[in-house]
């Protein structure tokens, strides 16, 4: 049926989907996932929003899709900025569309054979792919909500169980005020003080 639901009329500043359930992360729901766990136990007493995700879903056949409207808060934990878990899809071979609609971040994937990372922009005017076995994470750097939507089959899923025990291998901080990309293994090394094997 063509009927007038198909059709969303959304503020790409604060892109949310009425009358539809909003998930909502603070920090105390990411336990375990930024690299510094000092500064995180100390930034948990005010425990902050971290996202919120609400999505347009209007039919639940095989082919369809769903459209994710994702709110990410500016801020840092650390050095480390602040970001969404980050998810393969449970089916795998599924791929997803991003596109960014307001902010400035980026947009952390990981191939899940390889362990390959890279990093593309998500801001305004950017479109970023996701292609299947990828886990994906979205990163806010900037001073102002990341905003953006992702675009994928109602069949994908999201498996979160994976990355609880790896994490990303690899972590954007700022350095010199820079987003820089670098190993979450060398960043923890760097802070055992020395003495301590
Ligand atoms: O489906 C997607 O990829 C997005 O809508 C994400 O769910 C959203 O960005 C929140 O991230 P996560 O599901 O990793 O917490
Ligand atoms: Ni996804």
């Amino acid at each position: 049926m063509l009927s007038d639901v198909l059709s969303l009329k959304f503020n790409p500043l604060v892109p949310e989907v009425k009358d539809a359930e909003i998930s909502e992360k603070h920090l105390s729901d990411l336990k375990g996932y930024f690299a510094d766990e000092h500064a995180y136990e100390q930034l948990l007493s005010e425990d902050p929003i971290l996202y919120r995700v609400s999505t347009w879903e209007i039919a639940h056949g095989d082919g369809d899709l769903i459209c994710g409207f994702g709110i990410l808060q500016p801020g840092k934990v650390g050095d480390e900025y602040f970001f969404t878990k980050g998810h393969y899809h449970e089916w795998r071979e599924a791929a997803e569309i991003y596109v960014g609609l307001s902010g400035e971040g980026y947009m952390l994937l990981e191939h899940e054979t390889n362990k390959e990372s890279k990093l593309f922009p998500l801001s305004a005017n950017r479109i970023v792919y996701v292609p299947g076995y990828t886990a994906h994470r979205t990163i806010n750097v900037g001073t102002i909500p990341l905003t953006y939507m992702g675009i994928y089959s109602v069949r994908a899923g999201h498996d979160y169980g994976a990355l609880v025990e790896n994490n990303f291998r690899k972590i954007l901080v700022a350095r010199d005020g820079k987003p820089t990309l670098i190993d979450r293994r060398e960043y923890a090394n760097a802070r055992i003080p020395k003495g301590v094997s």
